[in-house]
Formats: structure tokens, C-alpha cells, sequence
């Protein structure tokens, strides 16, 4: 079997790349930096410098691949998934393991551009897993600066709730998917191991750092200007917007037991996640 990992220098990719590489398995990945890919892997996988954004790249690093790892983002995740998933029904690839999101299900923001890309994905008839994460624990790094430099938390999600998992139990889970043919047909909503305010999430932090944080409501608006210093674009910025008034209105709260279904152990705990980050949040 030839693994093919897109997103590999990403925070699941990269980790799933480690894994696979941990069993044996040396994958081909894909990035639009060789260089990055080097830093991170050596040797040890095969690099190939493409970019999903073009077809004719992404032919040839699907060429001779079996199973693929799909990571797209932004607005151009369904095109992107199309794209890729027509060229990989074409080349004879046997699955695609797809890195949607669990807010495909409330059909909003980056989840219905995931849910454009899962239908792409189906209607290529490629067989196909789609592993749906809520919001990753890696996301509050965002929150280290004003951590560290005034001890606030800023958001308008509000009193609303969020299951951060930790992307290593989505690597985990996303390399159950493409080593075995159990999963095929399935999306795999994945969840960590409880629902958590920002404010419970801002407490973890302050007990762990031993300095105390407060928790400071965004209006959209505010939100909005903020986000937009550092967005692609007014969609992206739009998207994000909309999935935190999700959150405050307590759409996105759910824990589901996939993970512990898929990998037979518990998801992994925010505490254990900000104890590996400490040093982030310190200073
Ligand atoms: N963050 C969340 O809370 C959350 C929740 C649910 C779902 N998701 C989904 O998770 C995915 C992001 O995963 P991640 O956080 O692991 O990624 P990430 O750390 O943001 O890394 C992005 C990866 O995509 C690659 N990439 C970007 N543009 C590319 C292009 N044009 N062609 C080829 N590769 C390209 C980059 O590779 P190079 O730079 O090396 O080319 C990099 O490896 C998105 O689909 C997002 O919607 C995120």
C-alpha cells in the first residue's frame, strides 16, 4: 500500500505522518514546501512539492498512490476536495481518508464547506472515510499573547460550550481509517472528553500557569475587526464569526465516544494538552 499524506507539515498531518512512519510505513507527502517537509521528517518519507490549488500537481502526487490522507482549507476546500477526488477515482486510488469537521453536521461556516467536500467526495465514488473533529485544543495557542501579556481570554462565544480534542487523538484516529477498510463508507465524528466553556477552559490554563486569567465577552462586531487583522479573507473571517455565534448559542457543544469506539482509550484530556504547552502560555 502506498499512503499518500497532504497536509503532512500540519498539526494532524504531521502527526499523522509520524505515526505511520512509528508502524514502518514510509509515506509519500505532499506540501508546497519541500524544505518544511525535510525539517520535519528528513529522509524517512518520500517528498513530493506539489499544491492542491492545481489539478495538474495534484495528478501527479496521487499517481501510484493507494490510500490518501485529504487535508483542504479555507474557502477553496470544496473545489479542492472535488478535484482531488475525481483525479483520485481516475488514478485507482483504493480510499481517501478526508480531515472534515464535525460542524459539517450544522451545515455552518468551514462545516458546509467540508460538507460541499464530503459530497464531492461521495459523488466520485472513491471509497472513503470522512474523520469529523470538533475544535482542535491546539486552537487556544491563539490565546498565548494575551495570556501572557495582560492575563485576559477574549472571545464571543460567550457561555457557550466546545469539546476541544487533541490532534493527536485525531491522528489517531484518522490512522485507524487509512489502515484498515473498517471504516469505509463512515464519517467518524470526533469529540474530546468533555464540553468546556472558554471561562472552564481559561480556569485549566490559570491553575496549570498559576496565575489567574479573566474572561472577557466579544460582541460579533469586535470579534469580527479582530479576526480580520489575521484572516485570508472576508469569507474566512465571515465563517469564523458565525461558528463562534454557533458555539454561544450552544450549537456545537456536543462529546461524542468515537474515539474511545475507534481507538478503545479515552480521548485525551485539555489538561493533558496545556500541561505539553505550557512554555506558550508562561512568560
Ligand atoms: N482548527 C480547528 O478547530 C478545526 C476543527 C475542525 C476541522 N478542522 C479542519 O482541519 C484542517 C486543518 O488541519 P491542520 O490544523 O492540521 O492544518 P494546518 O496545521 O493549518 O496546516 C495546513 C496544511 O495544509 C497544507 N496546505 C495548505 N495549502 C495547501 C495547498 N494549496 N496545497 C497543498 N497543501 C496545502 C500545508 O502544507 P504546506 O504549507 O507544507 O504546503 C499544511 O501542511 C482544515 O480542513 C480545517 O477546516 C479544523
Amino acid at each position: 500500500m502506498k499512503y499518500l499524506i497532504t497536509g503532512a507539515t500540519g498539526d494532524v498531518g504531521a502527526r499523522v505522518t509520524r505515526q505511520l512512519l512509528e508502524r514502518g510505513i514510509r509515506p509519500r507527502v505532499l506540501t508546497r514546501s519541500e524544505e518544511k517537509a525535510r525539517a520535519l521528517f528528513g529522509d524517512s518519507v518520500d517528498v513530493c512539492a506539489g499544491d492542491l490549488g492545481d489539478p495538474a500537481s495534484t495528478r501527479t502526487v496521487i499517481q501510484g498512490a493507494d490510500v490518501i490522507f485529504l487535508v483542504n482549507i479555507g474557502p477553496e476546500i470544496p473545489r479542492r476536495d472535488e478535484t482531488a477526488a475525481k483525479i483520485a477515482k481516475e488514478e485507482g486510488v483504493r480510499r481517501i481518508v478526508k480531515l472534515s469537521s464535525l460542524d459539517v453536521e450544522e451545515g455552518l461556516a468551514i462545516g458546509a464547506w467540508h460538507e460541499k467536500g464530503e459530497r464531492a467526495i461521495r459523488d466520485a465514488g472513491v471509497p472513503f472515510t470522512f474523520v469529523r473533529p470538533t475544535g482542535f485544543m491546539s486552537n487556544l495557542l491563539a490565546w498565548a499573547h494575551s495570556i501572557k501579556t495582560e492575563g485576559v481570554v477574549r472571545s464571543s462565544t460567550g457561555d457557550g460550550r466546545r469539546a476541544f480534542i487533541h490532534s493527536e487523538d485525531i491522528a489517531s484516529v484518522s490512522v485507524a481509517a487509512l489502515l484498515t477498510d473498517e471504516y469505509v463508507g463512515r464519517a467518524l465524528p470526533i469529540t474530546g472528553p468533555e464540553s468546556l466553556t472558554w471561562t472552564e477552559v481559561a480556569e485549566i490554563i490559570s491553575n496549570a500557569i498559576g496565575r489567574s486569567l479573566r474572561y472577557e465577552l466579544l460582541s460579533d462586531e469586535e470579534a469580527r475587526a479582530r479576526y480580520a487583522k489575521i484572516s485570508g479573507s472576508a469569507e474566512e473571517t465571515e465563517a469564523h464569526v458565525a461558528l463562534w455565534r454557533a458555539i454561544r448559542e450552544g450549537r456545537l457543544g456536543a462529546v461524542t465516544d468515537c474515539v474511545e469506539r475507534v481507538l478503545g482509550r479515552k480521548p485525551i484530556a485539555l489538561e493533558q494538552w496545556v500541561a505539553e504547552n505550557l512554555s506558550s502560555f508562561l512568560g
